[in-house]
């Protein structure tokens, strides 16, 4: 197809004009026009030869604005934002490097992460406090007896194990935190960080008396660390198992549109009470008793979905059981 010459003359100085690149495509996706690209990378593949890509991500929706993440011929990711405006004889796409921006973002959120470390470090000396404390009581009773009885030796040593639990838990927790920049990031399919933790749990036997149902969807994939994402859904299936006392149901549910991708990880109950739910994200926030949760694997976990430019919520709760929904931006080829 070809626009009459005075659209086309008129489309040449917008063109020009524009200070990002801009594409034209007929409605069957052929290239009309494409505009320079003055801050082409070498080595990039031409803004026409790129037009199946942005056409592929535009196709169907009808959203304002698109993100686009590729490579570059020389391996290098670009991130974009599509910006499609459906005009009388086809589409007119403008393209918003955003590669830059989210080089910041990315520092941003380590900075982020370590100013959240921070505060966690403060609530540690507070929380750490307690065990001590307790531990230095049994220590000094048990020292007082001249022959302590089996069962007051018994009952000190099961004390002692647990307040040296909960002081290692939280060590552990904050140390495998801090490790933020030790892997390297890259593209995966969320579904297979999901599988890696259920494997994580199978070996440990937690899913023995647990119906597990995942459903994939093979489009969603994503660019990060795949290890620190499997740590979020490791937190939220131990959360959903703990709370369902070992036994019931789970249910794993991946979506992706055109610039997102979300999974919904349900449990089959008792759900999250009213009077805990707008708290669950806090540091250090457990309704587990001290031995048997740290109250980190939210908060964590909530950090770590971040710093991956998602989000992380509760999606619904009732005594049936609660629904946790994570998003992530979506990586396209
Ligand atoms: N699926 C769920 N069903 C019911 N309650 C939940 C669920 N997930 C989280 N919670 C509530 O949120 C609280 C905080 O969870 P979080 O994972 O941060 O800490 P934790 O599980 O208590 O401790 P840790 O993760 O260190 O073992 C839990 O103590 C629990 O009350
Ligand atoms: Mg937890």
């Amino acid at each position: 197809m070809s626009l009459p010459s005075e659209v086309s003359a008129m489309l040449d100085q917008i063109l020009a004009a524009s200070p990002w690149p801009v594409l034209l495509l007929a409605h069957d996706g052929a290239v009309l026009a494409a505009s320079e690209e003055p801050a082409a990378l070498p080595g990039d593949v031409p803004l026409r030869e790129r037009a199946g890509h942005y056409a592929a991500l535009v196709s169907g929706g009808d959203a304002r604005e698109i993100a686009s993440a590729r490579r570059r011929a020389d391996g290098s990711l670009a991130h974009e934002s599509i910006h499609p405006r459906r005009m009388p004889w086809g589409l007119c796409l403008t393209i918003v490097d955003q590669t830059e921006l989210k080089r910041l973002q990315a520092a941003e959120a380590q900075t982020a992460r370590l100013a959240a470390l921070g505060f966690m470090v403060a609530g540690v000396c507070h929380e750490v406090t307690n065990p001590l404390t307790s531990l230095h009581s049994i220590v000094q009773i048990l020292r007082a007896e001249k022959d302590p009885s089996p069962a007051l030796l018994s009952k000190g040593l099961d004390n002692i194990a647990g307040n040296v639990k909960r002081i290692l838990d939280i060590s552990r927790r904050l140390v495998t935190f801090s490790r933020v920049g030790e892997e390297p990031h890259a593209r995966f399919a969320i579904d297979d960080a999901i599988e890696e933790a259920l494997g994580v749990l199978r070996v440990d036997h937690l899913l023995r008396d647990i119906v597990v149902r995942h459903d994939r969807d093979a489009s969603a994939v994503m660019a990060g660390r795949m290890g620190q994402v499997r740590e979020v859904f490791l937190n939220l299936l131990v959360n959903a198992i703990q709370a369902m006392g070992g036994h019931g149901r789970l249910s794993i549910e991946t979506r992706a549109d055109a610039a997102s991708l979300s999974v919904s990880v349900a449990d089959s109950g008792p759900g999250v009470s009213a009077e805990a739910a707008p708290r669950i994200f806090e540091p250090f926030f457990t309704t587990k008793g001290g031995a048997h949760g740290t109250g980190l694997g939210l908060a964590i976990s909530m950090e770590i979905v971040h710093e991956h430019g998602g989000a992380i919520e509760l999606a619904q709760s009732s005594q049936y059981g609660a629904v946790f929904k994570v998003t992530f931006p979506r990586e396209t080829a």
